[in-house]
């Protein structure tokens, strides 16, 4: 196989904590330096560990005050106070822990009258924040990157999408298993707009990233993989736990 990847720097780690650990200290480091920062928060189960590790440094210092956080994506059609939706996982699992005010936290509004309207206000208000500093991202098994499924225009911006079947079926566990309690359609920063980052910090761990993973830094980047637009980024680091690695 032809090994397109040039320049992304890869941590193999023996455990989803010592990620967590990893991309905690790259954050902590970028907001060292800026600390009015715009973090990329992303959601899944995947970036847990990040902000257990995140809380755990807050306990030291006020570092995270003054940062500002923005969300990769939300369901479209889900109430705000729905558990499952990503603002109250974002405010319980990201602002709650790091003490942020909920001012500071950005999230497209699922539950938008024009979700497409909300889609560009989302869009161009993350622009105007200056982008983010530092985003955090996870990647579907089957290639996603945020909600942008397989097909996905490396061109692609803010916008409502409807979810592949497998990413819901993926993400039925967070909706007690039941498959039709999941949202059919979300709002996604495109992959333009997660590319604008200025450091992207990819985490996978567990079997099931293996094979999308490998292809995505593997393989020539394409649509069908929307991962693989990360090959295409300057500043990319790649955290991944033993069996995550497995096809690397
Ligand atoms: C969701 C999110 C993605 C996330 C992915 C993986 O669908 N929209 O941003 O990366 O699923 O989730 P998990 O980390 O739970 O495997």
């Amino acid at each position: 196989m032809k090994r397109w990847l040039v320049s992304i720097s890869i941590y193999r780690c023996r455990a989803a904590a010592e990620v967590g650990r990893l991309a905690a200290e790259i954050i902590g480091r970028v907001v060292v330096e800026n600390p009015r920062a715009v973090l990329g928060a992303a959601t899944g189960s995947t970036p847990l560990p990040v902000y257990q590790a995140l809380a755990r440094q807050v306990g030291i210092s006020n570092t995270y005050k003054k940062i500002s956080v923005f969300a990769l994506d939300e369901y479209v059609g889900l109430p705000h106070e729905h558990p499952q939706s990503y603002r109250s996982v974002i405010l319980r699992e990201v602002a709650g822990p790091l003490g942020l005010s909920s001012e500071r936290v950005y999230v497209p509004d699922g539950a938008a009258a024009d979700p497409h309207a909300e889609a560009l206000k989302y869009e161009n208000r993350l622009a105007h924040a200056g982008n983010a500093d530092v985003q955090l991202l996870g990647v579907g098994s089957n290639g996603h990157l945020a909600f942008n499924e397989p097909g996905s225009l490396f061109t692609s911006r803010t916008r409502v999408v409807e979810l592949a079947e497998q990413t819901r079926r993926d993400n039925a566990r967070f909706f007690g298993g039941r498959l039709e309690a999941v949202p059919l359609q979300a709002i996604t920063q495109g992959l333009a707009t997660i590319m604008d980052s200025r450091k992207l910090v990819l985490l996978a761990t567990g079997p099931t990233k293996a094979r999308a993973l490998a292809n995505a830094l593997k393989e020539k980047p394409t649509p069908e993989l929307p991962a693989s637009v990360i090959q295409n980024h300057p500043d990319v680091t790649v955290l991944v736990d033993t069996s995550a690695a497995k096809f690397l």
